[in-house]
């Protein structure tokens, strides 16, 4: 087992972008585990599937296969990573995470990458259920407001109708009966609302100092 971060929290709360700084500062790997959920989603929509047909989703994500490098996602071969951001696809992602199986499927091909390398890893059950052992844990929130005007400013879309659908999202998230988003009673909240990429940037390193290299610098 490596080393692992976990970084949890609701959609447009910052954390791909932070995660992905995390990686490269530290020299570790960065995998964003919700690329799976969306990856299995965008077939399913692909294949005209029901996103909330329990068997065939699960059949789906166990058949996948899901690559992650650096800053591409590949499914069954090709590079899908444009598609995977579309609107339709979050919210099928969100409806396909609710299925047991799926969420099993994939959680071991997670678990997979963190028994090989050193990882910071995001989602919304990273550290509660796939490394509840994690070195490190923490909860990135931000407003709901905030997070609509990032992810507007993101994807170019009606800011009114991002809000709705992150909103859904997020409700969806953390009412589901199978790994919620909820923080590890062991997780660092942080709210992002009023700050910079640098300044939770920095806090975090804070704590990877404190706690994983025990006051010195990285790598
Ligand atoms: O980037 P954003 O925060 O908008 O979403 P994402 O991290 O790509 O996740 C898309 C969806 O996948 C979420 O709304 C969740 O329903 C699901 N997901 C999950 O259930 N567990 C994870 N570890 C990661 C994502």
């Amino acid at each position: 087992m490596g080393i692992a971060i976990a970084i949890d929290g609701p959609a447009g709360a910052g954390k791909s972008t932070i995660a992905r700084r995390l990686a490269a500062k530290l020299g570790f790997t960065y995998i964003d585990s919700g690329a799976m959920y969306r990856a299995v989603a965008l077939w399913a929509l692909r294949e005209k599937l029901d996103p909330s047909d329990r068997h065939r989703m699960e059949q789906l994500a166990l058949a996948a296969a899901i690559l992650l490098e650096d800053e591409r996602v590949m499914l069954n071969g090709e590079d899908v990573t444009a598609a995977l951001r579309a609107p339709e696809v979050s919210q099928a992602a969100s409806v396909v995470a609710t299925i047991p199986g799926v969420r099993r499927a994939l959680v071991e091909k997670q678990r997979a990458i963190g028994a090989q390398d050193n990882v910071v890893m995001e989602g919304r059950d990273i550290g509660s259920v796939v490394f509840p052992e994690a070195n490190l844990k923490i909860f990135l929130d931000a407003a709901t407001e905030e997070r609509a005007r990032r992810r507007t400013a993101e994807v170019n879309g009606d800011r009114e109708q991002i809000g709705r659908q992150i909103r859904e999202r997020d409700e969806r998230d953390r009412t589901r009966a199978e790994a919620p988003l909820t923080q590890a009673p062991d997780a660092v909240y942080i709210d992002s609302t009023g700050l910079s990429i640098e300044e939770v940037e920095a806090a975090i390193l804070k704590l990877v100092r404190a706690r994983i290299t025990n006051g010195k610098e990285f790598r």
